[in-house]
């Protein structure tokens, strides 16, 4: 499985989430997540400059505007990310992030290996669940050369040893399961007139036994949906099919993003589990860490790391 991360990270925000974890924190992040955010923030001063990068649907960008906006201070906020962003989705689930979501400006398709900023534009650069996703280097050189001397990067990645891991390791598994049932082909060949209803209706029923007895083994949302997916086609007519297309080929888009999504959550952290480098590259490009920690959940589940760094004088 090829991974495009801006095609299917664009897919993502397209429906509108604010976080990349909206089964966990529903609107933006909260507790923990938001603490250590609201720690940073207050550092801000009239007239400083704040990045986020790989802002995604603006989550982080958004907090800092709602803490600004609360304590009247009149600071510029941006937001960066290598996808599309899409903020009248954001508007259109959440209204009430309209006033925040309007001040701050968002820049799309823009990789942090190239920020379009001025050397030492800002006082502080953000990054959640973001940096460790780009080129290492080229993007600490970048994050270095924007932010002024003094001045603050500060990050939440996401923490290798959390059992989030293992539960999307899980998840990958049984995305291999499906690729290996090939829709794709059965899909294409069907309406392409390459066999018949009947020969397909048997290929379907086949199909959904193998579903079935992988979902004896271990039971799973995405094979559920795979499976009423496969009843409803089977409870289709012939004619009925034919207006079913789009959705059929919707529904396999959707679950071919979701699954590339996996894979670059999973590459990014098995790449973070040499957190020495990690640091070093950092450290490498002229910014010191002065503090670095977890950040648990209420249930003791570790949900990323917190890194603080400081850019030197020359
Ligand atoms: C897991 S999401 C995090 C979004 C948001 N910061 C959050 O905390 O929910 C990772 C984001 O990083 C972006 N990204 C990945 N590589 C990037 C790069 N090289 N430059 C800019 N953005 C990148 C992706 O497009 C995606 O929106």
């Amino acid at each position: 499985m090829k991974i495009n991360q801006q095609a299917h990270w664009s897919e993502y925000w397209k429906q509108g989430y604010i976080t990349s974890l909206p089964q966990d924190f529903s609107i933006n992040y909260n507790g923990k997540i938001a603490d250590f955010w609201r720690k940073q923030f207050k550092s801000i001063n009239m007239n400083d400059s704040i990045l986020d990068i790989c802002t995604g649907n603006g989550a982080i960008a958004l907090l800092c505007q709602g803490f600004l906006t609360n304590e009247n201070i009149k600071a510029k906020v941006y937001g960066i990310d290598l996808a599309e962003n899409f903020q009248k989705s954001v508007i259109n689930n959440f209204p009430e992030q309209k006033t925040n979501s309007n001040k701050i400006t968002f820049i799309n398709n823009t990789p942090v290996e190239n920020l379009p900023f001025e050397d030492g534009q800002f006082n502080i650069v953000t990054s959640q669940f973001g940096f460790e996703y780009c080129d290492w280097s080229k993007g600490a050189a970048e994050v270095a050369r924007v932010l002024q001397a003094g001045g603050r990067f500060a990050l939440i990645t996401h923490n290798p040893e959390s059992s989030i891991i293992a539960t999307m390791s899980q998840e990958r598994n049984e995305h291999e399961f499906i690729e290996s049932l090939d829709f794709d082909s059965l899909f294409n060949e069907y309406y392409e007139n390459k066999f018949a209803y009947t020969s397909f209706r048997r290929k379907i029923k086949k199909i959904n036994k193998s579903i079935l007895s992988y979902q004896e083994i271990k039971k799973s949302m995405l094979l559920e949906n795979f499976l009423n997916m496969l009843s409803s086609i089977m409870a289709s007519t012939e004619k009925h099919l034919i207006t079913y297309k789009e959705q059929i080929f919707n529904f396999i888009k959707q679950n071919k993003q979701a699954y590339s999504r996996l894979l670059d959550l999973i590459d990014a952290n098995n790449a973070l589990t040499n957190l020495e480098q990690f640091v070093g590259v950092l450290e490498y490009a002229g910014l010191g860490c002065t503090k670095s920690g977890t950040i648990e959940l209420a249930d003791d589940i570790k949900v990323g790391n917190y890194y603080i760094f400081i850019k030197q004088h020359d």
